[in-house]
């Protein structure tokens, strides 16, 4: 039996990524924790209709970033965790916990970076003007949106395209090359060099 890695899903929302992790049931991969900061969040109940352990850490508990990653730290102790996902997770980790998981934190984000960083990418896409966009998985560093790409899916622009629709056309890249980056990273494929990710086949 191949071993599996203990993954910690962060979200803050709907959690549609999340699902598609949930879906897509990787071998290599054991969804050991979802930690979201949001108590509203509809992820949390995607994640509890899967029987998956939620920790809630609501970061107005807490007086500084820090101090609120020392505590999702506390809370995730117990699970050995092996990689952490960004999914959809709306704050920034501070270096403390980066490099505490280092070279083991993937975030998902709706561009193809280095074009537009940071919030409201899709619309920022829209509003240059640009013809392609997509989506893009990386491994985090401590500068925003900027670590080592690991996949990216391009998605066209249509004239007619609106925020929303082009975001849903993102959506369903993203809902595909998530669970593929984590695919390839449990199953120990990605390798570190610079900033170039290799992927063995
Ligand atoms: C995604 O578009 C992702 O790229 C961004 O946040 C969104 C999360 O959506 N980082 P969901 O919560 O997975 O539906």
């Amino acid at each position: 039996m191949m071993s599996k890695t203990n993954v910690a899903v962060f979200v803050s929302g709907s959690g549609t990524n999340l699902q598609a992790l949930m879906d897509s049931s990787i071998e290599s991969a054991n969804i050991a924790v979802v930690v979201c900061d949001n108590p509203g969040a509809v992820a949390i109940k995607r994640a509890r209709s899967r029987y998956i352990p939620v920790e809630v850490v609501n970061r107005e508990d807490f007086e500084s970033r820090e101090e609120f990653e020392r505590q999702i730290v506390v809370r995730i102790s117990r699970y050995d965790v092996g990689l952490v996902v960004l999914a959809g997770f709306m704050r920034i980790l501070t270096p403390y916990f980066i490099n505490l998981f280092k070279d083991r934190i993937i975030n998902i984000h709706p561009s193809l970076l280095p074009s537009f960083p940071g919030t409201n990418s899709v619309r920022q896409a829209l509003n240059y003007g640009v013809k392609q966009t997509g989506c893009t998985v990386h491994f985090v560093g401590e500068e925003v949106d900027a670590g080592p790409i690991i996949l990216q899916a391009a998605v066209p622009v249509a004239q007619e395209d609106a925020e929303e629709n082009l975001l849903e056309k993102i959506h369903a890249q993203e809902h595909r090359i998530l669970p593929e980056a984590v695919k390839l990273f449990c199953e120990g494929k990605l390798t570190l060099i610079g900033r170039r990710v290799l992927i063995s086949s």
